[in-house]
């Protein structure tokens, strides 16, 4: 790029940053349908992990679109540009050494596979957040279906706008099956293996 000097080269790099956390940085990018409980799941497993001495970082849609995501809509260019950003910003945090853990609605495949180009396919862990839609809309903890179904919201996940269940995540955690705390304990299981920093000799 012209006029344009990065010094990346002259910065403490990631391991450096990773050995002082004693930990490794990824990202754990939770996708499913709006009230799926994906959230729910990831203050859960931050909770469990800060409690183990993991530093860690939730993202999540309605958080993000309140501040730097505060102009974007759900229309599918704008969802574009929404997890574009996210996964830029979560590419820094792993830069960092960070465990960031995203609760972003991704619905499909084309999105996912751009946060996995940004991030990295090996920093990314993809956890399908996997709720029956009929399940979220009784829900409706956000009283969103409900204003979807009149019409008074457009382009919503799961009722007018589509959600592709993905074709290969590293986790699938049916919610319906389990209680929360058993779905819970299966995300932390399979999650802190892959953050633990291996000692070295
Ligand atoms: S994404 O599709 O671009 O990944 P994101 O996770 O950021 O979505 O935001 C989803 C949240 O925005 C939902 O949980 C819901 O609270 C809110 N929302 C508002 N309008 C819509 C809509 N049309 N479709 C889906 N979610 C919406």
């Amino acid at each position: 790029m012209k006029d344009i000097f990065p010094t990346f080269h002259k910065l403490l790099g990631r391991s450096d940053k990773e050995t002082l956390l004693k930990q490794k940085g990824m990202v754990i990018w939770m996708t499913g349908l709006s009230a799926s409980g994906k959230t729910t799941l990831a203050i859960g497993l931050e909770k469990s992990l800060h409690e183990k001495g993991f530093l860690c970082q939730v993202l999540d849609g309605d958080n993000m679109r309140t501040g730097i995501n505060n102009n974007l809509g759900f229309s599918e260019e704008e969802r574009k540009e929404n997890i574009r950003r996210i996964a830029e910003i979560s590419k820094l945090f792993v830069q960092c050494g960070m465990i960031t853990i995203n609760c972003f609605i991704s619905p499909t495949e084309e999105l996912r596979n751009l946060a996995k180009s940004i991030i990295g396919e090996k920093d990314l862990t993809l956890v399908y957040v996997n709720t029956p839609l009929e399940i979220c809309e009784q829900r409706d903890s956000k009283g969103l279906y409900a204003k979807a179904r009149k019409g008074e919201i457009k382009d919503f996940t799961g009722i007018s706008a589509p959600f592709e269940e993905p074709a290969a995540a590293d986790l699938e955690i049916k919610t319906t099956e389990y209680s929360f705390e058993e779905n819970l304990k299966t995300l932390v299981d399979f999650v802190l293996p892959r953050v633990k920093l291996k000692e070295v000799q």
